[in-house]
């Protein structure tokens, strides 16, 4: 029915744009959303913090069990907060994101965040109207029954530019080969995560290595208009 709730679920490996591109979305759609990468990186934030060694599996999945966190859910002012402490910054620095994996690919741990994701994709569809949520495993574990379900992809070539315009402020050789090895060595570790970069069944695959942002923002929409149209 027109009343039912706008789930979008989008999935893809960094430097596609995902993560300014479903806040975007998002954003003109009018509905919540919802970083679960942020998720795996708080959780990390915390341990370290709280002196968890990321080797004990079994206390990291304690720490999950008991994470105090507080996630922003306006796609225009992204605020993550642990026990207090604002660390919206501090989960993006190279030492996080050189150690999440350690913690996304502990079996226990999963389990809890991906619950703890539906749970809040429920809670902000209710208070929005809906919601966008990206990951690496949105489409096909967390919500395989989202009404949209979205591959964000770019060649390897693309995704180095991005993130090496996003890191050292220029694409030259220099900086692309400096972000070269640190780019494809996330893409390993993250694979072994979850297949994300093969669309499941009934996933709609969006290239964006030929798109700007905003033609990438136009063209989720148009599959969000798509899939609302057939609904
Ligand atoms: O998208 P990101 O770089 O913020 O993700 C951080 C880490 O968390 C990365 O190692 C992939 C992992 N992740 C995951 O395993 N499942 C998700 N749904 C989202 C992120």
């Amino acid at each position: 029915t027109a009343e039912s709730p706008l789930i979008i679920a989008i999935d893809g490996p960094s430097g596609s744009g995902k993560s300014s591109v479903s806040k975007a979305v998002a954003s003109r759609l009018g509905v919540g959303y919802l970083d679960t990468g942020a998720m795996y990186r708080a959780l990390t934030w915390w341990c370290l913090d709280q002196g968890v060694d990321l080797a004990d599996e079994a206390a990291v999945v304690a720490a999950a069990q008991t994470l105090p966190l507080e996630l922003s859910t306006d796609p225009d002012d992204q605020r993550v907060g642990v026990g207090g402490s604002d660390v919206t910054v501090d989960i993006r620095t190279t030492e996080i994101s050189s150690q999440v994996s350690r913690v996304a690919t502990n079996t226990g741990v999963r389990p809890i965040l991906q619950q703890a994701q539906r749970d809040r994709m429920a809670a902000i569809a209710t208070a929005t109207g809906g919601v966008v949520a990206e990951g690496r495993d949105i489409t096909t574990v967390v919500a395989p029954d989202a009404l949209v379900r979205i591959l964000l992809t770019a060649s390897e070539e693309a995704r180095l530019r991005r993130r090496s315009a996003e890191v050292h402020g220029t694409a030259d050789e220099e900086a692309m080969a400096a972000t070269r090895d640190q780019v494809l060595r996330r893409d390993r570790d993250d694979s072994s995560v979850s297949q994300f970069t093969v669309a499941a069944d009934g996933v709609v695959t969006v290239d964006t290595s030929d798109l700007g942002f905003d033609e990438s923002v136009e063209a989720v929409l148009a599959v969000v208009a798509s899939r609302v149209g057939m609904a």
